[in-house]
């Protein structure tokens, strides 16, 4: 944040910081630090040293914020008419959660050049094995600590005096064989009296594969200047975000970066230009409006934003659908696939690639979709899929499912499937990210922003996207028709219903106080309900900490039978579908080695009632939308089990919303 010939008190800068980061707060919360202008007025001879001052400090947001005001020697009220202030939350990667290693990370024991860092640095250990050898010391475990010791060597040994900020940079930067989304630097120097007013201790800004938004503008995940400008147009404020949400209050215009772009703040004024410069002109970005509106990132009355994003299923699964699914002529269009289509119907297999739950949306859709497609279908766990070096085909066509769209394992498989001539099609909650970006046509799902790092609206909402794909596909089969037709009624009530199953949670908050001290739970089933599975054991195990096991049904008896008893919790999902009686047939052999299952079932079915040791009764649909509405008892359950196990919903140990490391 860089506040320009626009007086702010040291408060003020300190609040955007924090409450940006607690806005990015999902993406990774083991550590945060800030790094703050000093002043005139800051008393500490370390501070006046140094005149770049970092706060740092383990655990989250809130942790930082506090340690803020406890530093005395800093007066909250002092005016600064420009400032620039950087902050980081950080998800470990390299190195544990500690101060030390949280971001930004320094130069040297004097701060002169100080970076934050979203991403890795794949051959951090060479380059700090060379400047260990040059006699630097490194503090952090972290790989980004490379950054500014590396800026300083380059300074240090520069040719020429009148070296710019930016070329260092730049130079430095060529130097990192890295994954980086975006790195932020600040200089104490005024390197270049050209380019920074001297008066003024201004740094620049640089992030990389994203982009620029301005104040009165905003950015998308891993971007964005925002400027703020007085009448006259003159910018007074700029803001760069790995995320919109971080500055939604201040603008809802941005700019998206592309790859190898940088952006540099330079004397008050943004510039963009390449990365290498030789390999072309300066680049011309659009400036983009926002349609996220801040209440979409708040919890409203909600404990939290998983619990929130659950009961905003009727709604989210509705936009997904809205506008693309005519009720009238049965028709259904995904604008972003239309120019595709024909490629795509001649295709020789469809392959779905994705991550956790974005990876078990496609295996909850893949049998729907052979059969509206006529088409073989792969899933595939985007890492396994690498490992194997699959093979992959020109005739292929390649979907990669993320909300985010910035997993660094699907974008990963998207390239290599690139490389191959495959087609690629995205499917992603996020406009503008790096898979909606590369691939040649996708699905937007429209979910809205999804906050709580357990994924829940995104994952209904994928599935209803990847239906209307199977729907378009199948449109010219006459065979196929009275299918279409059911599956589109389907979906027509879809919301109706899943509101409906939003009313069991008191039902699920009661079956939650019975197994919260539990230490594991198996979740069966098969055929359409497979998927809710192997999602609901994630979900399980990702917030409330349980061991839990998705388990195929099918496969019980071929070793899963051994843990049955009476004292393993069991939940069994057993829908009216063509799967009810090798379901049924399960169920016999849990029951008859005492299990006490709670069964996930349609509504009034005394057969498999009577069977159970507690119901969750269900509204029956089309047997290829039943996944849907049997998830989400599970997401319930998993966020419950959690409140009363005392942990901390949105912000599970260990596991960051956007994983955009390998
Ligand atoms: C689970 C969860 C993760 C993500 C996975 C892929 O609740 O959120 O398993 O689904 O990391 O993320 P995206 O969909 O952003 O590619």
């Amino acid at each position: 944040y860089l506040n320009y010939c626009v007086p702010c008190t040291r408060k003020e800068i300190f609040e955007t910081l924090v409450k940006g980061l607690q806005r990015l707060e999902y993406r990774g919360y083991d550590s945060a630090g800030i790094a703050v202008d000093g002043d005139k007025n800051t008393t500490t001879e370390d501070i006046n040293n140094n005149k770049i001052v970092l706060i740092k400090k383990k655990g989250k947001v809130k942790a930082l914020d506090e340690e803020l005001y406890k530093i005395d020697c800093m007066d909250l009220e002092v005016e600064l008419d420009t400032h620039f202030g950087m902050a980081h939350t950080r998800w470990a990667t390299h190195g544990e959660p500690s101060a030390l290693n949280s971001h930004p990370q320094r130069s040297d024991k004097n701060n002169e050049f100080v970076v934050i860092h979203n991403g890795i640095i794949t051959n951090y250990k060479e380059l700090k094995k060379y400047l260990n050898s040059k006699g630097y010391e490194f503090e952090s475990e972290t790989d980004t600590e490379v950054i500014p010791k590396l800026i300083k060597y380059v300074y240090d040994n520069r040719e020429r005096e009148d070296l710019s900020f930016s070329t260092l940079v730049e130079r430095v930067i060529q130097q990192l064989v890295r994954s980086p989304l975006l790195i932020g630097v600040r200089s104490k120097y005024e390197l270049s009296a050209e380019h920074i007013p001297i008066q003024y201790n201004t740094g620049e800004f640089f992030q990389r594969e994203k982009g620029v938004q301005e104040k009165n503008s905003h950015n998308r995940p891993d971007i964005s200047t925002a400027v703020n400008s007085t009448e006259d147009g003159k910018a007074v404020e700029y803001y760069f975000a790995s995320d919109a949400s971080a500055i939604i209050e201040h603008t809802n215009k941005v700019i998206y970066l592309e790859d190898d772009d940088i952006a540099a703040v330079v004397g008050g004024k943004l510039s963009l230009h390449r990365l290498n410069r030789l390999a072309g002109e300066d680049p011309v970005r659009a400036i983009q409006t926002l349609q996220m509106e801040l209440q979409e990132i708040m919890k409203g009355n909600f404990e939290a934003f998983m619990q929130k994003e659950i009961f905003e299923q009727p709604e989210s699964v509705f936009n997904t659908m809205r506008g693309r699914i005519c009720f009238d002529t049965n028709k259904v269009i995904l604008g972003g696939l239309k120019d595709h289509l024909k490629e795509i119907k001649r295709c020789r297999r469809l392959i779905m690639i994705g991550c956790g739950t974005s990876f078990h949306a496609a295996v909850a859709t893949r049998q729907v979709l052979e059969e509206l497609t006529e088409l073989p279908v792969m899933v595939e766990l985007a890492s396994d899929f690498l490992d194997r070096n699959t093979p992959v085909f020109r005739d292929d066509v390649c979907f990669y499912i993320s909300q985010s769209g910035e997993t660094a394992d699907t974008l990963m498989a998207l390239r290599y499937c690139k490389d191959r001539g495959a087609l690629t099609v995205g499917v992603t909650n996020t406009v503008g990210s790096s898979i909606s970006r590369d691939t040649d046509c996708g699905v937007h799902i429209n979910a809205g922003p999804e906050i709580g790092v357990a994924s829940t609206k995104a994952y209904t909402s994928q599935f209803v996207a990847l239906i209307m794909f199977g729907l378009i596909m199948s449109e010219d089969r006459i065979s196929l028709q009275a299918r279409r037709l059911e599956i589109i009624n389907g979906l027509r009530i879809l919301p109706e219903l899943i509101k409906k199953v939003l009313t069991l949670d008191k039902n699920i908050k009661s079956i939650a106080d019975e197994l919260y001290e539990q230490r594991s739970l198996l979740v069966m089933g098969r055929g359409f309900n497979y998927a809710t599975c192997l999602e609901g054991a994630l979900k399980i195990k990702e917030i409330p900490y349980m061991h839990s096991e998705g388990i195929l049904a099918g496969e019980l008896k071929h070793g899963p039978l051994a843990l049955i008893d009476k004292h393993m919790p069991v939940i069994m999902i057993i829908m009216r579908d063509a799967c009810y009686t090798k379901c049924q047939n399960a169920l016999q052999q849990v029951t008859a080695r005492s299990g006490r299952p709670i069964i996930l079932c349609c509504q009034d079915d005394p057969e498999v009632s009577k069977n159970a040791y507690k119901t969750i009764e269900l509204p029956q649909t089309v047997d290829c939308l039943q996944g849907i509405l049997s998830v989400i008892p599970l997401q319930l359950l998993s966020f419950h089990l959690a409140v009363l196990r005392g942990y901390d919903v949105d912000c599970p140990r260990n596991l960051a919303k956007s994983v955009t490391v390998e």
